[in-house]
């Protein structure tokens, strides 16, 4: 038996030994183990991203580790304008109604995503040439969205990625169209169109000081107007051995100062050769030599660090669980992650807490092991 197999013996044994495990499912890849949302639910929603194979159920390994370990879940692509607004006057509504269908059988909480994103918009989208049409686009995706999903969605990421790092707004189409105070009127027409669902700005390195910084003015912007916004998404797509722990520390303090809840809404953490931190689709990396060291396995040395990793964010969160309303995973399984294709083609990337196989890693256990203690 390898030290990691003894490890997760172990510390499984221990666990369940603690809180007693979870009967077994019929069917399941991983059947008998603790589960995330039970351990936590008392703190914050554990969620997935959901992709179209596992929303159209195809994948029922897939399908009973999502039903046993999370009550929350993201779609991946499928709300995204492009697939969900894909010509001026046509709306591909049929996947979308069906996840609510699928988290209301497997009492799993709707995130939408996402509303405003200068990424993945419709070709009619980019082509609009006026000012005037491209605000009517613009409300009547909004208003048409999210009134669609009005009470069956407990939240919306209402603008995703608006920001530079350095604080200041991105020249997206959106600013270019609409000047900055899109973000604002993006939170009153959501407002509108679904008075009860919570309505969340999505960011990555949101986390970091001068990204922060733009963020609260964002927020404090919205607020001034008197429009309503009631969280901020901290996408957390981090780097192993590199998590910005006292950033995010200081992040879930300075964004709860401002009356909102904090979600950490796209958590991954790269465990392959990157030279660059964040997730900004439109970056790419050359391919080169040892750009995909971990083709065969991950070595221990690595799987130990990214246990560690996640087992002090969760030491985080759970320090300032009155703040948090979700930790939301990028992904089920390791063979599902964007992070396989991002951002070099064809890399095999281990980011998440389930292995290719379905089973739980080390970093699982530990992710049980912080809650189980508290
Ligand atoms: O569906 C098409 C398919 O028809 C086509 O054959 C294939 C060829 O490349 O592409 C498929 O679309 C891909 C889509 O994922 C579905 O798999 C797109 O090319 C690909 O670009 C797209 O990537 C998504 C990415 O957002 C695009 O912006 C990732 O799955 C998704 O994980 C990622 O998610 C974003 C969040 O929404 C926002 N924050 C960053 C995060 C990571 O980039």
């Amino acid at each position: 038996m390898n030290t990691l197999m003894f490890y997760c013996c172990h510390v499984l044994a221990a666990v369940c030994l603690n809180m007693g495990c979870i009967a077994q499912t019929s069917g399941n890849a991983a059947a008998g183990i603790p589960s995330l949302k039970e351990t936590y639910k008392a703190d914050f929603l554990i969620g997935t991203a959901l992709n179209t194979g596992q929303i159209n159920e195809r994948d029922q390994r897939a399908g009973s580790l999502i039903a046993q370990q999370f009550n929350a879940a993201t779609p991946e692509n499928i709300m995204k304008a492009q697939l969900i607004h894909p010509e001026w006057d046509r709306y591909a509504f049929d996947l979308p109604d069906k996840l609510i269908q699928y988290g209301n059988r497997n009492g799993i909480v709707i995130n939408g995503h996402t509303l405003i994103w200068h990424s993945q918009l419709p070709a009619f989208a980019r082509r609009i040439q006026s000012v005037d049409s491209f605000r009517t686009f613009f409300s009547d995706h909004i208003k048409t969205v999210a009134g669609r999903y009005k009470g069956k969605v407990q939240s919306w990421d209402v603008v995703n990625e608006a920001l530079n790092e350095d604080g200041s707004m991105r020249r997206s189409v959106f600013l270019q169209q609409l000047g900055p105070g899109f973000v604002t009127e993006a939170f009153r027409l959501a407002a509108e169109a679904s008075p009860g669902t919570q309505l969340y700005y999505n960011d990555y390195n949101n986390e970091q000081p001068a990204k922060r910084a733009g963020c609260i003015q964002l927020i404090k912007n919205i607020q001034t107007a008197g429009v309503r916004i009631d969280g901020v998404g901290i996408q957390g797509h981090w780097h192993v051995g590199k998590v910005p722990f006292k950033n995010i520390e200081e992040s879930i303090l300075q964004y709860a100062a401002l009356g909102i809840k904090v979600a950490f809404t796209e958590l991954d953490l790269e465990v392959l050769p990157r030279n660059f931190q964040g997730a900004d689709v439109n970056q790419r990396m050359q391919e080169g030599a040892g750009i995909d060291p971990y083709k065969d396995a991950l070595p221990d040395s690595v799987q130990l660090q990214l246990a560690q990793d996640y087992e002090n964010l969760f030491k985080l969160f759970i320090k300032h669980r009155d703040k948090i309303a979700r930790v939301t995973f990028w992904g089920v399984t390791d063979g599902d992650s964007w992070l396989n294709g991002w951002p070099v083609r064809g890399r095999t990337n281990y980011p998440l807490l389930f292995d290719r196989n379905y089973q739980p890693k080390p970093a699982f256990y530990k992710v049980i092991e912080v809650g189980s203690r508290k």
